[in-house]
């Protein structure tokens, strides 16, 4: 049985007609071109409850999923990791609850927010920034969701190494990652996961040049391509536009040699 909302909560607003969506929390005026909306009269309502405007516009409340977080709430300085990587990333590597991830760059937060909700209370993420303006952004975004306490920041070049060991995960956002799979290999557990995401081919080329020295197997590159479709059954087929390219990925796991 879900919970009732409570006061406070942050909640997504969906309108059907047109399709859009808000992220809003309980308690907090909300208003748009469809009027003024009194947000506590959710207090003891059911996720997926409606709420009427004074002009009578109807809207639906939910409780937040993880892409609705990272895509409405995370507030972005940098590139982020989109839910369509993470996707993957959480069950190609394995990231479920009690997992223990290490990841750098932490930049606005949104992959460290991800891994945090996937690791659960008794998992834990490492999470390194070289910047202390973005470890700090990413702190507040990762805490805004209510996960502070599965987050351990860092402020630290990478090239010094990672402090911890026996991570099941060692996930790297970084413009130049061939230069530190020394370190994340160190770091990794035997038979953990090393996930690279990188925006060009050519970091994708370095990266793998770099591999042959390290004990890692079970390589593979890929990109993912997320298609959205109109919503018309007689005439059903793609939107004429896509975000065609985010990013590529690299997966190898660490072998006892
Ligand atoms: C694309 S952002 C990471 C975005 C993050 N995954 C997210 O979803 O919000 C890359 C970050 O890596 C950081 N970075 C680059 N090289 C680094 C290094 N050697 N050590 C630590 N952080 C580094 C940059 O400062 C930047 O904030």
């Amino acid at each position: 049985m879900p919970k009732p909302f409570e006061p406070g909560e942050w909640i997504v607003l969906i309108a059907s007609d047109p399709p859009r969506r808000w992220i809003a929390r309980i308690g907090e005026k909300f208003s748009t071109a469809a009027g003024v909306f009194d947000l506590q009269e959710l207090v003891g309502q059911l996720p997926g409850s409606p709420v009427t405007s004074h002009l009578g516009h109807r809207l639906f409340a939910f409780r937040p999923t993880a892409a609705d977080w990272v895509m409405h709430l995370v507030k972005r300085q940098t590139q982020i990791t989109y839910p369509k990587e993470m996707g993957y990333i959480l069950v190609r590597a394995g990231v479920g609850p009690g997992a223990r991830v290490i990841e750098s760059g932490s930049g606005s937060g949104a992959s460290t927010l991800l891994f945090a909700l996937a690791v659960g209370d008794t998992g834990h993420v490492y999470s390194y920034e070289q910047r202390p303006e973005f470890s700090h952004l990413a702190q507040q975004n990762v805490a805004q969701a209510g996960v502070a306490h599965r987050v351990t920041f860092k402020v630290k070049d990478i090239a010094e190494g990672f402090d911890e060991r026996d991570a099941d995960v060692v996930f790297l956002d970084v413009r130049e990652p061939w230069r530190y799979l020394e370190q994340a290999v160190t770091a990794l557990a035997s038979g953990g996961t090393l996930v690279v995401l990188v925006p060009t081919t050519n970091q994708v080329s370095e990266t793998l040049r770099a591999l042959p020295s390290l004990p890692l197997i079970d390589t593979e590159v890929l990109e993912l391509l997320l298609r959205h479709y109109k919503l018309n059954p007689d005439r059903l087929r793609p939107e004429d536009r896509m975000v065609a390219h985010t990013a590529f990925l690299l997966f190898a796991r660490k072998c006892a040699l």
